[in-house]
């Protein structure tokens, strides 16, 4: 048995804040960011934590399926910005939607957070130990994010986005197979320095921002290529697959030319490549699960298509799942 994704929605607060907005105090230009990033826009949450961010995808991807959420026997949330250390936020999520039936645990694995908790998840539907998941990714990275710092202040974005895995009516489609690596070789690079048993806060570690995200942006970008493009291309090879047989490549939306890369080493014209970078911006653990949500919308995501997924991210975490698609009847 196989375990399929059956719905998905997502949700974005409403304020927008465009590169002009970073123009006007940062010595930067729209040219620079949408070139270099490919961003144009992003949403921020101006108020509300990452589960009421993710609270309006869960309820709306349960109503779609045509059930409750008292049908809900776990939940999985994909975040860097808990609500709160803990409790985790999959409890705030299980309250605030009222899943009764539910157990549940947050999963940390920064921007592979949802490909990796989409690994876990399936595993859980397919063991029987799960019927009905409801897995989250969600993040609010303003709150993370040094608005003064030019080098990331224009990279990240809010969002929240839910899809509900069950098992698949159909034996051919669902989970067909994965690649998920952690190599914390990679930690320095993209990390946050204090907050942590490591570095508790103190007044000197606020006034030293070190509860901010810090990146060192080429580093991780190099490393973000290779490991994107290896772990698709590899995919691929082992499951028999020409591009041809590809459908869509969803990749993270962190930076438009590692997506570009990754659909170039995977032979992949642009047409066939979920991008939404330029509206929304870095979402961390909503990136592919908000792809899914409005590709699938528009009607754009066949039965039985070939839809690789593909993440990089902080630990570093990365990897490509390929799942073939089917929304059961
Ligand atoms: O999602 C988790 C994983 N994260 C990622 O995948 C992010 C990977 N990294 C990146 O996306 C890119 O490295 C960034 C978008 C963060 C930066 O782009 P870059 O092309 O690597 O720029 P850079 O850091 O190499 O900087 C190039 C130049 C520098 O100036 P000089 O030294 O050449 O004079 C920077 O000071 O661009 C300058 N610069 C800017 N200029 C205008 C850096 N940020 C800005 C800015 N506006 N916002």
């Amino acid at each position: 048995m196989r375990a399929t994704i059956t719905s998905v929605a997502h949700y974005v607060p409403p304020t927008v804040l465009d590169n002009a907005y970073f123009a006007k105090y940062l010595d930067t230009t729209d040219e620079w960011i949408l070139t270099r990033t490919g961003i144009s826009e992003r949403r921020i949450a101006k108020e509300g934590a990452t589960s009421d961010l993710i609270v309006p995808a869960a309820k709306e991807c349960i109503e779609k399926r045509g059930i409750t959420a008292n049908d809900i026997d776990c939940i999985i949330v994909a975040t860097v910005t808990p609500d709160h250390s803990f409790p985790a936020t999959a409890a705030l999520v299980q309250h605030k939607i009222g899943a009764n039936n539910a157990w549940g645990f947050d999963l940390s694995a920064a921007c592979s957070g949802f490909l990796f908790s989409f690994i876990t998840a399936c595993k859980l539907v397919e063991s029987g130990a799960a019927k009905r998941l409801l897995l989250c990714g969600g993040d609010k990275m303003s709150s993370i994010t040094d608005y003064e710092d030019r080098s990331q202040a224009m990279l990240f974005g809010d969002a929240g986005a839910a899809v509900l895995i069950e098992p698949s009516d159909d034996p051919d489609c669902g989970l067909i197979d994965y690649i998920a690596k952690i190599d914390g070789s990679g930690a320095p690079y993209l990390k946050m320095i204090a907050g942590g048993s490591a570095k508790p806060s103190s007044l000197e570690t606020v006034q030293n921002k070190e509860h901010y995200l810090k990146q060192d942006g080429q580093t991780v970008f190099k490393a973000a290529v290779k490991a994107m493009a290896d772990c698709s291309v590899d995919i691929m090879k082992r499951n028999n697959l020409e591009n041809k047989d590809v459908a869509w490549l969803v990749p993270h939306q962190a930076n438009m030319r590692i997506i570009v890369a990754t659909a170039e080493r995977m032979q992949l014209p642009k047409e066939q490549v979920m991008i939404n970078i330029n509206k929304y911006g870095n979402t961390t653990a909503a990136t592919i699960p908000m792809c899914l949500s409005e590709w699938n919308a528009a009607g754009k995501i066949k039965k039985a298509d070939n839809v690789i997924m593909s993440s990089f991210g902080a630990g570093y975490t990365y990897g490509s799942v390929l799942l073939r698609w089917n929304a059961n009847k």
